[in-house]
């Protein structure tokens, strides 16, 4: 079972920053998932529009400009990162899980994609999109057939994962409080990687792992990891 730092290494350092993506290199993790907003042309590596929870900021991302929001603190004196700093940062040293927040992302990530791949040699073959916005997915899978889609959900279906299928998706990421072996069996039964998210108790990764879910989104990528070892 795979384990994927959710935010980064986010539950010891600042989420969604450089420093908790280093750290979950440092603590050796599978993967790293994070989360994008676009700006200006921009992708924006933040969880939430709204400032306040993560940054010494207020309001709404939308009421600045880029150079604005470099500005504020994200913890530890951290920046708010572009995807392209991210990528330049983990490029080969793990796979990278980007979901889309925002509803204008695909136009914007298909750019940096493109320029990543010219500019950097980056393999995007090392990159898995998701997004609750399965609207998203579609139309990335119609410009760009060769990504991995995550098809993201925070219930069980009553077609359990059809909708993946129909999106043509590589992974279902799945809520840890709805996950259940039924859906678990239906997903595999597709072909589908399952995924679950965010798993930090040992209880939960004892039951995921009898499930054979593909992989865990934690806090604590170093933590789980000893976790799962030990069973
Ligand atoms: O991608 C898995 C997980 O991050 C989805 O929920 O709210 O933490 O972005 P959230
Ligand atoms: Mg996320």
């Amino acid at each position: 079972m795979q384990i994927i730092a959710h935010r980064g290494a986010s539950g010891e350092f600042p989420e969604n920053t450089l420093l908790a993506f280093e750290q979950a290199l440092v603590q050796k993790a599978d993967a790293i998932e994070l989360d994008v907003f676009a700006l200006q042309d921009e992708l924006l590596v933040i969880h939430d529009h709204h400032l306040h929870r993560t940054t010494n900021g207020s309001g709404s991302i939308y009421q600045y400009s880029l150079a604005q929001l470099q500005q504020l603190d994200a913890g530890r004196g951290q920046r708010i990162p572009t995807l392209w700093q991210v990528l330049k940062l983990i490029q080969g040293k793990c796979w990278l899980n980007i979901e889309l927040k925002g509803d204008d992302t695909v136009v914007p990530l298909l750019a940096l994609l493109t320029k990543a791949e010219q500019q950097l040699g980056f393999d995007c073959q090392q990159l898995l999109i998701s997004s609750f916005n399965h609207h998203l997915l579609a139309t990335l899978k119609r410009e760009r057939p060769d990504l991995k889609l995550g098809a993201l959900t925070a219930s069980i279906p009553i077609d359990y994962a059809a909708f993946a299928s129909q999106l043509q998706a590589y992974s279902v990421n799945c809520d840890v409080s709805f996950v259940n072996k039924a859906f678990v069996d239906d997903a595999k039964a597709r072909g589908l990687k399952v995924f679950v998210y965010t798993v930090d108790q040992a209880d939960d990764i004892q039951r995921l792992k009898a499930y054979g879910v593909d992989g865990i989104f934690s806090n604590f990528p170093a933590r789980s990891r000893t976790v799962l070892t030990n069973q």
